[in-house]
């Protein structure tokens, strides 16, 4: 699907007008759990899947978990010009519990369309995905990010501890089992971030292919008990992903 932004865009020639939706407006989103509109779960599939390619069935297998108990998948809507079809699917974020701390939610898989960033769609999803869980008695979210920090910390978000976020819900997987993990023994050493500027450049970068998003915590390893000797910051981090990408913790109160 393309999406108009205005007349600049447009070319004289009528034979080729690209067929065109009109670009969402920001007044009429919507934030609505996946599997209260299961028929837009392939539109969700393919959102995900444009920025971070994987198979269909494990993708549809993932959204399809989503439930109220959580983990639980977020779209971000708009209607679509055509009343009675369906709406636009925007973007997406998943939601889940998080060990230990029955107030907090871990925020994962955060994506807007790629025809439709830079627009105020992402800062949309993340206030409203605030929004849905303050309503719902949590105070405090966290994410991880190899390469959007600064864009997490525009929203307010700033850097935290790492948190081991349950991929099941807790009704589910007693906490008590879960405890009975071991720790990680030591922390990472610190993971340079090569080029924050080329990294934020996103997708569209020439210098290959996005990562994929940060992978959650195994549940068979937690968080150390301290941060360690070495600090945080926007430009290094002792945090690395299962496949050793440095990542950043971030968090914010809600
Ligand atoms: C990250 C992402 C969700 C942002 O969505 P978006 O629609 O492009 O963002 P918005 O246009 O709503 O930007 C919101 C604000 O953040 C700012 N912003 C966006 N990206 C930024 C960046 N990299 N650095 C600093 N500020 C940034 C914008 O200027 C805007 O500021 P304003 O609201 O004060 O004017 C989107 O780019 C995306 O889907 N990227 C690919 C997937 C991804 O990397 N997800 C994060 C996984 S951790």
């Amino acid at each position: 699907m393309t999406f108009s932004s205005g007349p600049a865009e447009l070319t004289l020639d009528p034979k080729h007008q690209p067929e065109e939706t009109p670009a969402p407006s920001l007044t009429e989103l919507t934030l609505e759990p996946v599997h209260c509109r299961p028929e837009l779960m392939d539109a969700c599939a393919d959102l995900i899947n444009d920025q971070w390619p994987r198979s269909r069935a494990s993708r549809l297998h993932s959204l399809g978990q989503s439930s109220d108990a959580f983990p639980l998948c977020l779209l971000l809507l708009s209607p679509h010009p055509t009343a009675e079809a369906s709406p636009i699917v925007v973007g997406h974020a998943r939601l889940s519990r998080v060990l230990d701390r029955p107030q907090s939610l871990l925020v994962e898989t955060v994506v807007v369309a790629r025809a439709l960033r830079g627009r105020g769609f992402g800062r949309r999803l993340m206030e409203g995905l605030e929004d849905f869980a303050r309503v719902r008695g949590f105070r405090r979210l966290h994410l991880t990010t190899h390469d959007q920090l600064y864009f997490y910390a525009h929203l307010g978000y700033h850097l935290g501890e790492p948190v081991q976020g349950l991929v099941f819900s807790s009704q589910q997987l007693p906490t008590s089992l879960l405890r009975a993990f071991p720790r990680a023994p030591t922390p990472h050493p610190p993971c340079m971030v090569p080029s924050l500027t080329a990294q934020a450049a996103g997708p569209s970068s020439p210098k290959g292919p996005p990562l994929p998003p940060p992978l959650p915590q195994p549940l068979t390893t937690l968080p150390p008990r301290s941060a360690g000797p070495f600090p945080q910051n926007l430009l290094e981090t002792q945090y690395q992903d299962l496949r050793g990408c440095p990542i950043f913790w971030m968090e914010k109160d809600i």
